[in-house]
């Protein structure tokens, strides 16, 4: 693993970067519990960190959804979401991918630095091999426009699930390798394992999870919701019998969104025991409805408002673009792509 630019033998520490956070999020449908409180919730929080850049990805998303419109419907829903479960647009900056054209051109830098070795280990790419599905080069090339989306904000903090966290070490790797071909371009970033603390089971006890249909969506309508809440599979142990709350998925979702005190009273009433699971689903689906009862008054208002959504990521993608194009045209500078004193790449990014 390449080193941070500002342990390199070079010379003592330099001045240490700011703290700036960046994640991305695939818009790949509406977010369920197991996304929110298990990522989008940390990465909301960390908005007060330091600098934050938030994007949707919509062009990590094109490996997989194949339809325009929804692409399209998929990206404007997760701008929604996003807003209406905290991101504050005037606080961190929030933007759509491909609305910044510069991460695309140092996606090319970076493959050129790129061993194929390395990519034929990612693991996205790696599981379709080993079963034999075919692979396109987009989903090969994957982790280096994830590198590319991150270096070319400096990010320094990179908010990711286990999943991601591979990836985040080839980008340290290209741009290591970049700077060490080409001088000091690339802040290299560091992950923030965001571990859900939470355990998010699904409906029927395992991970929550879209493959396993067992999911609660953040913003379902409550009537369905209800549904699957009264359908949670539970054991069928007598309601007299003590049951101990920490080994208990319908206990774990309650504990969720349930404020502090009410859920010391709910694990009390387990350790007791007589009480019916019914019971605790009503409770559950009541303190759900109370816990994203703000978020869904905001996004009502930014459904029934689909301009001001599009003017957020507007700006958003002016901002984002402003510093994408400072590092990309650090980036052409260092590897020769510039001639006489021009950098073209600056007057177009500011554009
Ligand atoms: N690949 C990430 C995921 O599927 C999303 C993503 C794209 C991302 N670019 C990123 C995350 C840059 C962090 C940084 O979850």
């Amino acid at each position: 693993m390449s080193d941070h630019p500002q342990q390199s033998p070079a010379g003592p520490a330099a001045t240490p970067r700011p703290v700036r956070v960046l994640s991305g999020i695939q818009p790949t449908g509406r977010f369920h519990w197991g996304n929110y409180f298990g990522a989008i919730r940390q990465y909301i929080e960390l908005q007060t960190a330091g600098d934050a850049f938030y994007f949707i990805a919509d062009l990590h998303a094109l490996t997989t959804v194949r339809e325009p419109e929804r692409l399209r419907s998929l990206v404007h829903a997760a701008a929604v979401d996003l807003v209406a479960l905290g991101l504050d647009p005037a606080r961190a900056t929030l933007f759509v991918q491909s609305d910044v054209p510069e991460v695309t051109e140092l996606t090319w830098l970076l493959m050129t630095v790129c061993p194929m070795g390395l990519l034929e280990r990612c693991h996205a790419y790696k599981d379709k091999k080993t079963r034999g599905l075919p692979a396109d080069a987009g989903l090969f090339t994957y982790p280096v426009l994830m590198s590319a989306d991150i270096l070319a904000y400096d990010a320094t903090v990179v908010p990711v699930g286990e999943d991601q966290v591979q990836h985040i070490e080839v980008c340290r790797d290209l741009a290591g390798t970049f700077n060490h071909l080409y001088g000091e371009v690339f802040t290299l970033p560091k992950p923030r394992l965001v571990e859900s603390g939470a355990r998010v089971p699904g409906t029927a006890g395992q991970k929550m999870s879209k493959s396993y249909d067992n999911t609660l969506d953040v913003f379902e309508d409550p009537a369905v919701q209800k549904k699957k809440i009264m359908r949670i599979t539970t054991d069928s142990r007598p309601m007299e019998d003590p049951k101990n709350p920490d080994d208990d998925h319908l206990f774990a979702l309650y504990a969720l969104v349930a404020p502090e005190a009410d859920r010391l009273v709910m694990a009390d009433l387990y350790r007791r025991g007589g009480f019916g699971y019914g019971e605790v689903k009503k409770a559950l689906v009541a303190a759900a409805a109370d816990f994203f009862a703000d978020s869904r008054r905001r996004r009502a208002e930014l459904e029934a408002d689909p301009a001001r959504v599009e003017a957020i990521l507007a700006d958003g993608a002016a901002r984002a673009r402003r510093q994408a194009a400072a590092v990309l045209a650090r980036a052409r500078a260092a590897c020769g792509l510039t001639r006489g004193g021009g950098t073209p790449a600056i007057s177009r990014g500011k554009a």
